[in-house]
């Protein structure tokens, strides 16, 4: 399907994107062959999938349809931004998963890694849980991160260094419903 910039403007509401980086097929291509890596990395165990909301629910919604394997699903509800654009630093957990993480394989499922802070708190706060295995999947990465906790064992994409929306990402709680991943015209 290739969109025209009227079907764009329609869907973000007037706002123009400067580019398209990531369409549609192109990420559900990617998220298909992620789905083949995790199933085959996990043989045995119980796993349970970690979605860190609210950027990685569309991600994982599609995620979870490709591992071939039985596995739990869950959430954690963290809070890393207020309504800009670059990172404050501080990661508040508002949403503690119900579900029992002792012994089980977790696979926390990101958006996008950017500054690295959400994954190295919650890294932390994880490994206390005292799971039988932790691993990060991410579908972005911007390489904006220093040094990270645990490297993301399965990544969909290296990303340019600019604000992407779609496809789960937010500006301002805007453009996460865009089925493909752009950059905002600032
Ligand atoms: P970090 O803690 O700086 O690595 O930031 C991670 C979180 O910031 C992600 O889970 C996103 O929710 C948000 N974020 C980082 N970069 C972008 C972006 O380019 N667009 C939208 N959200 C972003
Ligand atoms: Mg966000």
């Amino acid at each position: 399907m290739t969109l025209v910039e009227s079907d764009i403007t329609k869907l973000t509401g007037g706002q123009k994107l400067s580019e398209i980086v990531f369409d549609a097929e192109t990420i559900a291509a990617r998220v298909r062959e992620l789905g083949d890596e995790i199933t085959e990395h996990y043989a045995s165990g119980d796993l349970l999938v970690l979605g860190l909301l609210k950027g990685s629910f569309i991600f994982l919604a599609d995620l979870v349809r490709t591992i071939d394997r039985p596995h739990q699903v869950d959430f954690l509800v963290a809070s890393s931004y207020g309504s800009g654009t670059t990172s404050s630093g501080d990661v508040r957990l508002l949403y503690d998963p119900a579900t029992r993480l002792e012994g089980k394989h977790i696979l926390l499922v990101e958006d996008i890694v950017d500054s690295g802070n959400t994954i190295n708190r919650l890294t932390k706060l994880l490994k206390k849980r005292e799971p039988g295995s932790l691993e990060i999947c991410a579908l972005l990465d911007k390489r904006i991160a220093s040094k990270l906790e645990l490297e993301p064992r399965f990544l969909g994409f290296e990303a340019p260094k600019k604000f992407l929306v779609g496809y789960g990402l937010d500006h301002a709680e805007n453009f996460r419903h865009l089925p493909f991943i752009g950059v905002i015209d600032e």
